[in-house]
């Protein structure tokens, strides 16, 4: 038989977990502030211990970051959006993938930064390019042309002196159809939603949740098995970021946390598909299109900073 504790045994337990990392109230902060930790985060660790003892999803210190932190994550941010900004001013009709490839490269190599995507897990190119019913991670090819009439999703993802920054936009070649121009729009508004509705100690779910009903009332499905990540010291780091979630579940939002936004919106099914030749290229199962906007924020004390604008 299965022996499950009782409900306040396993409260117990995590009281004394959390307990552990217990630190001296005129000791240096964790946040690395310099402020003693009593004048610093004290109360922020009570209120979380209260939510973890309500059974919450409450975020590691480790993923809390420090001022220092989010100085070197908007200091990679800048070549981030710097990039995408280059990309918005050569993309044009009967150029190829590849070329946008070799942008991305050299504008961030130029400015000192790394593209995170090249190599990454064996990733051979610096920036995926997702055309029409390409969902994400399409790989940039010399025998990949864009042509009006195409939506093109470039998601650009930078390090600089370890730090991480990741953003995607999309963009229109030429006159797009009206299906087309909607979905790229309502997938924007989805995003601006998901802004709004990061703020600290409401819960992952409750943006996630706004980000979907949006999709939806325009007649839309949102991918549930790609999700945004938490960003910043590692490429992808906790939690996972889900737009097809219930309020109130998920992790807990608190200041410090850093993470992505970027759902990916289809006009027609939610269902996908990957490419088994590359091994990469999601996309959908009906062939319809689908649009991702992303941008990284900051959770702050009073709603969240966006650090790839
Ligand atoms: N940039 C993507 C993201 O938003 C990840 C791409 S991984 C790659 O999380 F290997 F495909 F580049
Ligand atoms: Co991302």
């Amino acid at each position: 038989m299965e022996i499950r504790p009782a409900c306040s045994l396993w409260k117990g337990r995590r009281l004394i977990r959390f307990s552990e990392k217990k630190i001296d109230r005129n000791a240096p902060c964790w946040c690395g502030s310099g402020k003693k930790y009593k004048n610093c985060h004290e109360a922020f660790d009570e209120k979380l211990r209260a939510y973890e003892l309500e059974g919450a999803e409450v975020p590691d210190r480790s993923l809390i970051k420090t001022p220092a932190q989010v100085e070197g994550i908007r200091e990679s941010a800048k070549i981030n959006i710097a990039v995408l900004d280059e990309v918005g001013e050569k993309i044009h009709a009967g150029m190829t993938t590849q070329e946008i490839d070799d942008i991305v490269y050299n504008t961030t190599v130029k400015m000192g930064g790394i593209p995170a995507d090249l190599h990454y897990e064996g990733y051979p190119k610096s920036v995926c390019t997702s055309i029409n019913e390409q969902v994400c991670h399409g790989i940039p090819s010399d025998k990949v042309i864009l042509k009006e009439g195409d939506i093109i999703n470039v998601d650009c993802s930078t390090i600089l002196n370890g730090f991480f920054s990741d953003s995607s936009r999309m963009y229109c070649i030429g006159e797009v159809s009206e299906e087309k121009k909607k979905l790229v729009r309502v997938t924007k508004e989805c995003v601006e939603i998901g802004i709004k509705a990061t703020k600290p100690w409401t819960f992952m779910g409750d943006m996630g949740n706004a980000v979907h009903q949006h999709a939806l009332e325009n007649g839309f499905t949102v991918v549930k098995e790609i999700g945004g990540h938490g960003c910043g010291l590692e490429f992808h780091e906790d939690p996972y970021v889900s737009y097809v979630s219930a309020p109130g579940t998920g992790m807990l939002m608190v200041p410090g946390l850093c993470f992505t936004i970027e759902p990916m919106v289809n006009a027609g099914t939610d269902e996908i598909y990957q490419d088994e030749g590359d091994g990469w290229g999601i996309y959908t199962q009906d062939g319809k299109p689908s649009a991702q906007w992303e941008v990284q924020v900051l959770v702050t004390e009073d709603g969240c900073e966006v650090i790839t604008y």
